[in-house]
């Protein structure tokens, strides 16, 4: 079965008629052309497709997209909207805490959300709540020291 469903994604409002079973890491790639969030597990085991519904981090994938009525959705695309890169994005460039790239995006939605919920009063706090934010490349050390320098 299908459903409408209305939110706003990166401050617009969308609605669209999508499968009870569409999942919003799918929805966004597959229909919104917002491929930032990447898809690495597809079962919540990665932190690949972290994005932010309604100020909190979810995953993606595990995300039914007819459960988004009313909600704000914000992706890495709807970060840096209001010009310029964000001070986490500047942060990660700065601390050199990339490598290939593809967690990226959903490490820094996850971070972001870290600084926010005031989680990022020391390494090892950091550490913790990025714990599920996986990076094949290894950019750990790095990592956390980007979203110590943004938290600041
Ligand atoms: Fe969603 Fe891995 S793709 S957690
Ligand atoms: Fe390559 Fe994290 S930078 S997986």
């Amino acid at each position: 079965t299908t459903g409408r469903v209305t939110f706003t994604l990166n401050g617009r409002r969308t609605s669209l008629v999508v499968d009870n079973r569409t999942s919003l890491l799918d929805l966004l790639r597959e229909r919104l052309d917002l491929t930032g969030t990447k898809k690495g597990c597809d079962a919540g085991a990665c932190g690949a497709c972290t994005v932010h519904v309604d100020g909190r981090r979810v995953n993606a994938c595990l995300t039914l997209a007819v459960r988004l009525e009313g909600a704000e959705v914000t992706t890495i695309e709807g970060l840096a909207r209001h010009g310029g890169l964000h001070p986490l994005q500047r942060a990660f460039v700065e601390q050199d805490a990339l490598q290939c790239g593809f967690c990226t995006p959903g490490q820094i939605m996850s971070g972001v959300a870290c600084i926010h919920e005031g989680h990022a009063r020391s390494p090892d706090e950091i550490r913790e709540w990025m714990s599920g934010n996986i990076c094949r490349c290894g950019c750990y050390v790095n990592i956390v020291r980007a979203i110590g320098q943004a938290a600041r």
